[in-house]
């Protein structure tokens, strides 16, 4: 065979299954996003305040999913995709105070819709890098016009400072042309626990103003 007839013959095999696939989970996230909005209204209602500073959504590129599969020796189809990988659709709710990510995300996983595959709470459990957020793989039917399709979506809950920081240490980390020291590693972690103390003070400071109000 022809390597062209190669190409097309893999093409026909995988884009389009992977397309739809990809459909899916965009669809499952904004199923997700929709939730938190809706959470958002009402907690707004009832407490005089938006505990949602900010919803992100992200679909895993075409780049990092093939990387991803490379290096859990998986070979690429929309079936291991499906089947292997959780973080395909991801949903970031940053919050105002660390209480606010507990109360989301009680009140989305009490819906009887969403399944809880996996949770990790780098709060309570730090890594050991200072990172902070509470991490979900959840699973949520999306009704399409034949079937219903039950999707992974990873929920991350941040507050504000969790949020700056994850960002910068993340662009730190693949900054290839400095030289990763001890030294940073510290000083980075330093600021993360410093930053987890200023959302505790805050959090006391809210908490006292509403026994006062
Ligand atoms: P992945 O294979 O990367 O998904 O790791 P995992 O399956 O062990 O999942 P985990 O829940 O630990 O992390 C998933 C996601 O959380 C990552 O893709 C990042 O978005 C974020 N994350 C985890 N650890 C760190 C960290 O140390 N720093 C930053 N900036 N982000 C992190
Ligand atoms: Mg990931």
């Amino acid at each position: 065979m022809f390597l062209e007839d190669k190409i097309r013959e893999f093409l026909e095999e995988h884009t389009m299954p992977y397309k739809e696939l990809m459909a899916y989970y965009k669809c499952a996230m904004m199923e997700v996003e929709t939730k938190f909005k809706v959470l958002s209204e009402e907690l707004s209602l009832e407490y005089d305040r938006n505990p949602i500073e900010a919803i992100k959504t992200r679909l895993k590129s075409p780049e990092s999913i093939i990387g991803k599969m490379k290096r859990r020796k998986l070979e690429f189809s929309a079936e291991n995709i499906e089947k292997n990988i959780y973080d395909i659709a991801g949903v970031r709710v940053i919050c105002g105070f660390p209480s606010d990510i507990y109360t989301l995300s009680d009140a989305f996983l009490k819906q009887d819709d969403i399944k809880l595959i996996e949770r990790k709470d780098y709060i309570a459990n730090p890594k050991e890098n200072g990172y902070r957020s509470l991490h979900l793989i959840i699973e949520i039917p999306i009704f399409l016009h034949d079937e219903k399709k039950l999707m992974k979506v990873e929920v991350q809950f941040r507050t504000i400072s969790q949020d700056w920081w994850a960002s910068l240490e993340h662009k730190i980390r693949y900054k290839k042309d400095i030289v990763h020291t001890e030294e940073i590693a510290r000083e980075l972690f330093e600021c993360a626990e410093k930053a987890a103390n200023l959302d505790n003070r805050m959090e006391q400071i809210r908490k006292y103003l509403e026994s006062a109000e």
